[in-house]
């Protein structure tokens, strides 16, 4: 790795703003290769420089991944001025490795969300070009039937023209009737158009009331992480999102 400014280090860490990070730094809390340091510009290779703060070793981290299973009535951003987001349900700590959610769901959508600071691999999750597929879980007002099934896999006109891409639409529960009729579904999209999935049933006259994904490339919601939860992807997981031959085969 590259040499980098010592405070950029720190802060890539999660200790604090960078203002935070140079007053740290002046107390001379802060070690490189056994040495006090008090310039924050020092340049550092955090891969080869012991750095220590307080007596404790630094563990460089440059990037975070984060699986949240997002609830409901929160927003897929970083910050707003009025509704709750993904990143406000994150502790203090996480707050200084700016963090964003790579990809949206819809306010009322909840399930497996992506949060990172890893530009490139965002937007490789994201690109229309890598088409990495997403699964969703929904229940659906009234009959799903084999045919709804064929028209997905041919693709539908949504409310704009657009002619959807094929999808494989999976009926878990065909018309399961409590009071009223609901169908329970699974489907993978290899694309992802503006609330897609609801646009999609409506093509076909239906009506989304739950929608969940459970899946992105070959990352799967994780079904310990009640609505709200989240946790550290682990180093297997990245994998799963950057290795091509895996993220194909949903
Ligand atoms: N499709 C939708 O309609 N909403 C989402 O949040 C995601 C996919």
């Amino acid at each position: 790795m590259t040499k980098m400014r010592l405070d950029r280090v720190l802060s890539n860490s999660g200790y604090g703003s960078r203002n935070e990070i140079r007053k740290i730094i002046k107390s001379g809390a802060v070690s490189v290769d056994g040495r006090t340091v008090i310039d924050a510009s020092l340049h550092v290779d955090p891969d080869r420089s012991a750095i220590e703060i307080d007596g404790e070793g630094l563990c460089y981290r440059k990037f975070l991944y984060i699986m949240m299973n997002k609830p409901a009535g929160v927003i897929s951003a970083t910050s707003d001025i009025r509704q709750r987001t993904a990143v406000d349900l994150l502790p203090e700590w996480y707050k200084n490795f700016n963090l964003f959610p790579a990809g949206r769901l819809d306010i009322d959508t909840e399930g497996l969300l992506l949060l990172t600071n890893d530009g490139q691999m965002a937007h490789e999750l994201l690109s229309p070009k890598k088409h990495v597929d997403k699964r969703y879980y929904a229940l659906i007002e009234g009959l799903v039937t084999q045919e709804d099934v064929k028209c997905f896999e041919e693709g539908v006109i949504l409310d704009d023209g657009y002619k959807t891409m094929p999808s494989e639409l999976e009926i878990i529960v065909a018309g399961s009737s409590r009071s009223e009729l609901r169908s329970e579904i699974e489907l993978v999209l290899h694309e992802g158009k503006f609330h897609q999935v609801k646009r999609m049933f409506e093509a076909v006259g239906k009506r989304v009331i739950y929608l969940k994904r459970i899946q992105m490339g070959g990352l799967k919601l994780d079904e310990a992480l009640k609505a709200g939860e989240f946790r550290e992807l682990t180093p297997q997981e990245v994998l799963l999102l950057v290795d091509k031959e895996q993220v194909a085969q949903v």
